[in-house]
């Protein structure tokens, strides 16, 4: 770890905190590039805010870098404690100072702490008067955490977004205009994965972010991870609304696992009738299948049928470990149904519906046949598939 002190503008210094040891980013993201943790000092004539903090680890680096400085305002654009665990160690620093949060996230943080602390609370929007400087704080709801905030210096015209646009990346370069050729490509790369795997799941709510930070005059974007963002702001937004775009394909993805080709079979007749109703089809035998690919094949489709067949009172391995690849964030309302061939007892179809459920999906009651498929049992497969796809398109 090493920290790292910038003037970004008069009166506004970033304090990163880089992590090239960084592997993996709450046990769910692979950080192939480490991370930063980025902490903003924002001076007024009569105050001085700090946006955010660091990891306690590494906190002591980080009281260094603000070499005496005290903040009377400590701002939390949220909790998560990749900025936040530090609070309690700069509230042990700084007694006197006030944390200004969402009152969500002054909930949080106190529950992070275990204490009480001055607070001001930043109820939708809040003007911060530092002394001839004002910062403008808007609650982001749901970008990512429910207590975001994002902060605005009109002066300097740097838009601070908490995570938003950010990327786990650590470089030594703290703005972009620095930054080579070929590290700009692995930027570009990070950021696309960070919105993929942390923005994505909030897609609304990324729209209301841009609408906001387009409506604005920006010299620079700086970010809770990852460089400055100080040119090509324009090609940034246009990246973010392509990311963005979330317009569901007219079809169903049936996914399933078959030990000995009856749930296949099933399939096979789902895909028949899901057709018959208007709708495509996309067809993953899951014993082969790249299931990240699926998981975001499902995540643009407007229906998803999971099949399986029952292996020792249990669905198949690899299709609860499809659904470990969704979320109920992403993938909440979407029309679902289980489906398998069994030959003893057949839980897989209704423990894969109890899991659809778990992801909020809208569950159909799931099909299942015991044994061989009789071509009677093949017809109402497809019958189901047919109904299940006029679901979709009726808008039931
Ligand atoms: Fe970088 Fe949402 O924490």
């Amino acid at each position: 770890m090493s920290m790292k002190k910038i003037e970004l503008a008069k009166g506004i210094e970033a304090l990163s905190t880089l992590d090239y040891d960084l592997k993996v980013f709450d046990v769910i993201m692979k950080t192939e590039f480490g991370s930063s943790y980025n902490a903003y000092l924002i001076h007024g004539k009569e105050k001085t805010a700090l946006v955010d903090g660091t990891k306690p680890s590494f906190f002591g680096g980080f009281l260094d870098a603000l070499k005496g400085e005290k903040p009377d305002y400590l701002v939390v654009n949220h909790t998560e404690p990749d900025h936040s665990s530090s609070l309690e160690l700069m509230l042990k620093t700084y007694p006197d100072s006030v944390v200004v949060a969402t009152p969500v996230g002054l909930d949080f943080a106190r529950q992070l702490v275990n204490h009480d602390f001055p607070s001001l609370p930043v109820k939708g929007s809040l003007q911060l008067d530092l002394g001839e400087r004002v910062l403008e704080l808007v609650a982001m709801p749901n970008l990512h955490w429910p207590d975001t905030m994002w902060v605005y210096d009109k002066e300097s015209e740097i838009l601070f977004p908490c995570d938003g646009f950010g990327a786990h990346f650590c470089s030594p370069y703290l703005r972009l205009s620095e930054m080579p050729d070929e590290v700009k490509r692995q930027y570009r790369e990070a950021r696309k994965f960070y919105y993929d795997v942390i923005m994505s799941p909030f897609a609304s709510f990324v729209d209301k972010g841009l609408s906001y930070a387009k409506a604005l005059p920006l010299k620079m974007i700086a970010p809770g991870h990852g460089p400055v963002i100080d040119e090509d702001i324009e090609q940034l937004y246009a990246d973010y609304e392509k990311f963005n775009l979330r317009k569901e394909k007219d079809q169903v993805v049936i996914a399933y696992g078959s030990a000995y080709g009856k749930t296949r079979k099933l399939a096979e007749a789902l895909a028949k009738g899901v057709r018959e109703s208007g709708l495509g089809v996309c067809v993953f035998d899951l014993e082969n299948a790249n299931l990240d690919a699926v998981a975001k094949e499902v995540l643009s489709s407007r229906g998803f049928l999971l099949g399986s067949c029952t292996i020792l009172s249990d669905a198949l391995p690899v299709a609860y470990e499809l659904t470990t690849r969704m979320n109920p964030v992403a993938y909440h309302g979407k029309r679902a149904a289980a489906f398998g061939v069994y030959g003893w007892s057949g839980e897989a179809v209704a423990n894969l519906s109890t899991r659809l459920g778990q992801l909020r999906m809208k569950v159909e009651e799931g099909l299942r046949v015991r044994f061989e498929p009789t071509v009677e049992e093949l017809k109402q497969a497809q019958e189901y598939g047919k109904q299940f796809g006029l679901k979709i398109t009726k808008g039931e």
